[in-house]
């Protein structure tokens, strides 16, 4: 099999690509190691810029998104039992897009099979070949047979836990990663959110926050430890737990119900560079992972897809490498810019095991500036709408 662009991984990254890529005119296909009825099992954060929501709207998969998310013109942030309202709209023009990154996952899903173009579930065994050079290959094995597809690019959008990153020589790879000591309990249940926008809390006995899927539909997160199994957490005890961080009237408005999803996710940080070796371009999680406050995992990676499909565009249609050779350090330059946000955010929330009493105070002295300060305020808001490409 040929084709212009080979796709490893139908995650957001990879399906946004190649329905960007095949609107204009760009052959690919997309390799994913498990079946799309799991890849739609894994809920994901739940809060789309809106730059990202203009190149889901690109692809022709965004009328669900416009029809069901739930536009929010800002956050609340509440500390010192109290809550503070961070204005995005008033702030700098703009908000966000409440809509969960797994339903983008289906309409992407369901505008691909509409368009023909093809996606291989359940391949095994996936390995990239003369990556260095100009005619790459991708092997996979599909029902007990080998099978290879000669491409002119390979786009590794595989995720954190892909094959693509190791096809970049290891003398050329640097990569950064922080550790948190802690994760986040995240439930699923059908009762109304506490409030119109997302409230983040931080309290001594650790973060929490509360977010939504719908009018119907709430979706709840609390610190916890590492240690933690979600069999430590039944619903009782997490309904305990997060009434004891959130103020008081928002803790009145908590419909405690039976949890549809329990998940629990460590905390961390991580960029490879560089993002391109030879035909081989990493995008998503397969180079970069943030914390989820902030949630900016999604909007990373449509963010490296746009610097990577105009790069390839712009090569098949007129021949030119300089997006090809830009495409790392124009994609790194926005990456770290939402690690930075998604670390501040991180750090100024939660409690950390080795703090002193310094750093919980500093944590208090950078939230009270924060609301009581326009310029705070501002560079809160453009960060979570989203920084400009
Ligand atoms: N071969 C083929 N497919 C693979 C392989 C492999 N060896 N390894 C992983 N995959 C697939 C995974 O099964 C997964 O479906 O690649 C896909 C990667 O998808 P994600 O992990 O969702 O990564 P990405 O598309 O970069 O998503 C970015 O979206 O929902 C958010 O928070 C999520 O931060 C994440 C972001
Ligand atoms: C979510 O709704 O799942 C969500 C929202 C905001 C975040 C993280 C997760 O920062």
């Amino acid at each position: 099999m040929r084709t212009q662009v080979a796709i490893i991984g139908a995650g957001p990254a990879g399906l946004l690509l190649g329905q960007l890529l095949s609107r204009q005119g760009v052959a690919n296909v997309i390799l994913e190691r498990r079946s799309a009825q799991y890849v739609l099992g894994r809920v994901r954060a739940g809060v789309i810029e809106t730059g990202t929501a203009g190149f889901i709207d690109e692809t022709g998969a965004g009328a669900r998104m416009h029809r069901e998310g739930l536009v929010h013109d800002g956050i609340e942030i509440a500390f010192a039992g109290e809550r503070h309202r961070i204005d995005f709209r008033a702030l700098v023009g703009q908000g966000v897009i409440v809509y969960g990154q797994t339903e983008i996952t289906r309409d992407l899903m369901d505008s691909r099979a509409r368009s023909g173009a093809e996606t291989l579930y359940e391949v095994d065994d996936v390995s990239l070949h003369d990556v260095a050079g100009t005619k790459p290959r991708v092997r996979y094995r599909k029902g007990g047979m080998e099978h290879e597809i000669q491409a002119e690019f390979i786009a590794g959008c595989d995720g954190s836990h892909g094959v693509s990153r190791q096809y970049i020589p290891a003398p050329l790879l640097r990569t950064f990663e922080r550790q948190y000591p802690f994760g986040w309990l995240g439930v699923m249940v059908d009762r109304p959110p506490v409030a119109p926008e997302l409230i983040y809390t931080r309290h001594e006995r650790g973060f929490a926050l509360c977010s939504m899927r719908s009018a119907t539909r709430s979706r709840l997160y609390v610190q916890c430890s590492l240690e933690d199994r979600v069999s430590d957490w039944p619903d009782d005890r997490f309904y305990e737990e997060l009434t004891r961080r959130l103020d008081g009237a928002t803790a009145a408005k908590l419909e405690p119900g039976a949890s549809i999803e329990k998940s629990l996710t460590p905390l961390r940080g991580f960029v490879a560079e560089p993002m391109r070796y030879g035909s081989l371009f990493l995008a998503g999680d397969a180079a970069h992972v943030v914390p989820p406050t902030g949630a900016k995992g999604l909007n990373l990676a449509a963010s490296d897809v746009h610097y990577l499909r105009e790069a390839l565009v712009e090569y098949f249609r007129t021949g030119s490498r300089a997006g090809i050779e830009a495409y790392s350090s124009r994609a790194l330059a926005r990456v770290w810019k939402a690690e930075r946000f998604s670390w501040w955010m991180t750090s100024t929330l939660h409690t950390f095991p080795a703090h002193s009493g310094f750093e919980s105070r500093m944590q208090e002295a950078e939230l009270t500036y924060l609301v009581g300060s326009q310029a705070a305020r501002a560079a809160l808001a453009e960060n979570y709408v989203g920084l400009p490409y």
